[in-house]
């Protein structure tokens, strides 16, 4: 059994981002570890990741989620070893998912995201991944939101992504006529064409001319877009929707950097009139009943070979905001995980 341990380290953020975070962004801080209250649980960090939606709260003028405070920890997602309890649901030596962030050790306060994790049949990393929340974004964001019927024709933007691999791959598995990805790089492109089996994808960075690529790639159009990216994306497809298309605003890679003064606009609305359009977002924890039942099927997904799995790995508390950085700035592809309890899972 782990001992139970005094102190702990975490990663707080130690000054406001300004475009894209710097290591300056971020620092450890050593930290006692308190009773806990009742309903509380200790748990020891053996994966957290880095996601792109943090990156809205490290500025101030946040999204849905409020803005960090300088010197407030970094929340995330985490498998953590459940160490000490006072909740009933939850027994010393328990795996769990949860919202712990980049830190050590964790304490679940009582409500809030926390989830058992059923079986260890897979990577435990792949319940921050795959079956995590990104995996259930894609799920949900497909299943829910965009309605996905056989034969629709779908475009994935960061397809190479964890949010996005998923979602293309889902797509598949539920009888799309076409999958269309975008993605920069040629591995991410070869990986996707022949692992993830998509029809084809774009790459937006050298492509001369991204629409004509796109109506190159899906001729008749596409029913669904799934975006990942931001405005300038989804005003480029708007035009090649088909009747009754829908778009699910999953995330705004490409604008989350940016003031929101300089985000760019969406134009193309009068394609939403004679084409019935919808378009929609989502915030994935509205489906938070429904993620069991998700993630077994996504998970016999994964056992049948149906659905790959790209995991980058870090090791160390140290390296997480070197893998978050990574997420803006450089070419590399699959889930950011860091492994922080390294001879776990
Ligand atoms: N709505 C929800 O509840 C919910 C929940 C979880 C995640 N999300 C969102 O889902 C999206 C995908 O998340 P993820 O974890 O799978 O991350 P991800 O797609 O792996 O994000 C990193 C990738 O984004 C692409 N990218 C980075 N900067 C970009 C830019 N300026 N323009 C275009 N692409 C850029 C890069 O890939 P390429 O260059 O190869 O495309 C990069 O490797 C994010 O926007 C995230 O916020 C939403």
């Amino acid at each position: 059994m782990t001992q139970r341990p005094s102190t702990s380290r975490r990663i707080v953020l130690a000054a406001q981002a300004v475009g894209v975070p710097t290591r300056e962004t971020f620092r450890v801080e050593d930290i006692a570890l308190p009773a806990l209250s009742e309903g509380q649980v200790l748990t020891r960090t053996l994966y957290c990741s880095a996601d792109p939606g943090t990156r809205s709260r490290l500025s101030s003028g946040a999204s849905y989620a409020p803005p960090l405070r300088i010197g407030d920890p970094i929340d995330g997602f985490a498998i953590g070893e459940v160490i000490e309890s006072t909740n009933a649901r939850f027994a010393v030596g328990d795996i769990v998912a949860t919202g712990g962030g980049w830190a050590e050790h964790a304490i679940f306060p009582g409500r809030g995201y926390i989830q058992k994790i059923p079986h260890t049949r897979l990577p435990l990393s792949y319940w921050i991944g795959v079956l995590g929340v990104p995996g259930m974004t894609a799920w949900f964001g497909l299943k829910r939101v965009a309605t996905l019927k056989p034969g629709d024709r779908v475009l994935v933007t960061s397809a190479a992504g964890p949010v996005g691999a998923t979602a293309a791959q889902i797509a598949r598995g539920l009888g799309a006529s076409r999958v269309v990805g975008t993605a920069s790089g040629a591995d991410k492109a070869a990986w996707l064409r022949d692992e993830a089996k998509l029809d084809a994808v774009i790459d937006y960075k050298t492509t001369a001319d991204l629409v004509a690529d796109l109506k190159a790639a899906s001729p008749d159009g596409y029913d669904v877009l799934f975006d990942n990216v931001g405005n300038a994306m989804i005003d480029a497809v708007i035009p090649l929707l088909r009747p009754g298309g829908r778009i699910v605003i999953s995330g705004q890679l490409a604008d989350y950097n940016t003031a929101s003064t300089n985000v760019p606009g969406i134009t193309n609305t009068r394609y939403f009139i004679a084409s019935r359009l919808r378009m929609e977002g989502l915030v994935v924890f509205d489906d938070l009943k429904a993620f069991p039942a998700a993630q077994e099927e996504l998970g016999a997904m994964i056992e049948r070979g149906e659905m790959k799995v790209r995991e980058q790995r870090y090791q160390g508390l140290e390296a997480a905001p070197q893998a978050f950085i990574d997420l803006f700035t450089d070419n590399a592809f699959g889930r950011r995980i860091i492994a922080i309890g390294a001879e776990a899972g």
